[in-house]
């Protein structure tokens, strides 16, 4: 069985960047497993199911075929032969996916899928819950932090890199409303799991924080 790394925290934290230096710099597959809740949203949301029926976005979930593969360094997935990437980080998706990862019966379809992909390898995984519930016993557990002001000009720096047209302080507040859903939902909360490193990136560069990170677990292995 690989090992796997475990990178929690809330959005635009900076894990995907933080999570994809690791594991090229260690050669462990990368996982993003924001991506999976997205890509439940998204064959629904194509399908025509109203995500706010949690009935109809499970049924839809568990008609759908689901397929897992290693695609350069990181865990990939098709949904009914498609493999959505773009289309996750949509503004349909993204409006809707807080509401989906709320369905515990999603949440345990993900969590499911996600414990099998150690059968690949080594894992980085960035997520809300990875050290609380995908991989508690993981002795490799990091909850990346960062100052909602920070995190906001960051995502919306993507965004606007990404071509989208978003006004700053709708970033702003759509980061807030997500941050709330995300920690204050019954089914796994976002929280700093027991045993895992904080890290607040707020004034850390990118490098920075990946080696510490590193440093981490290499003292660890
Ligand atoms: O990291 P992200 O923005 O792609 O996450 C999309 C949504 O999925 C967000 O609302 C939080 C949720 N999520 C989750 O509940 N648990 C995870 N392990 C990863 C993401």
């Amino acid at each position: 069985m690989g090992k796997a790394i475990a990178i929690d925290g809330p959005s635009a934290s900076g894990k995907s960047s933080v999570s994809k230096g690791v594991a090229a710099a260690l050669g462990f597959i990368y996982v993003d497993s924001g991506a999976l809740y997205r890509g439940v949203t998204w064959q629904a949301i194509r399908k025509g199911v109203d995500t706010k029926n949690a009935a109809a976005v499970v049924e839809s979930m568990h008609n759908a075929e689901w397929d897992f593969f290693v695609q350069e360094g990181a865990a990939v997935f098709s949904v009914d032969g498609d493999v959505p990437v773009q289309e996750l980080r949509e503004k349909d998706v993204r409006e809707a996916v807080a509401d989906v990862a709320a369905v515990p019966e999603v949440r345990r379809f993900v969590v499911e899928n996600l414990q099998s992909l150690e059968n690949f390898g080594s894992l980085v995984m960035e997520g809300r819950d990875i050290g609380t519930v995908v991989f508690p016993d993981s002795p490799y557990k990091f909850y990346l932090d960062a100052d909602p002001e920070e995190r906001a000009m960051r995502r919306y720096r993507e965004l606007v890199a990404a071509g989208e047209d978003e006004k700053a302080h709708e970033v702003m507040d759509s980061l807030k409303k997500r941050d709330q859903i995300d920690a204050t939902r019954k089914a796994d909360p976002l929280k700093v799991a027991p045993g895992a490193q904080v890290i607040d990136s707020t004034s850390m560069g990118l490098d920075e924080v990946i080696q510490s990170v590193i440093d981490v677990v290499k003292g660890a292995l």
